[in-house]
């Protein structure tokens, strides 16, 4: 699984970043942005749920 963050449409609300801190990091501008190029298979689950909770749906997920 990859996963990436929409920068357009993030708000900042840090729920990925909090949730899943392994694969979300905030960047320079404030956005999250991920730190990982393949989601681990234990990461997962944490980061479909963190898809569902973003509240702008910028989290996007491949794979
Ligand atoms: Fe941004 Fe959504 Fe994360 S608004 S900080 S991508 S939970």
């Amino acid at each position: 699984m990859k996963t990436s963050v929409e920068a357009d449409l993030c708000i900042s609300c840090a729920v990925c970043t909090n949730m899943v801190p392994d694969v979300y990091e905030m960047n320079d501008d404030g956005l999250a942005e991920t730190i990982v190029d393949v989601v681990p298979a234990e990461l997962e689950e944490q980061v479909r749920e963190a898809a569902a909770e973003c509240p702008a749906e910028a989290i996007l997920i491949e794979g």
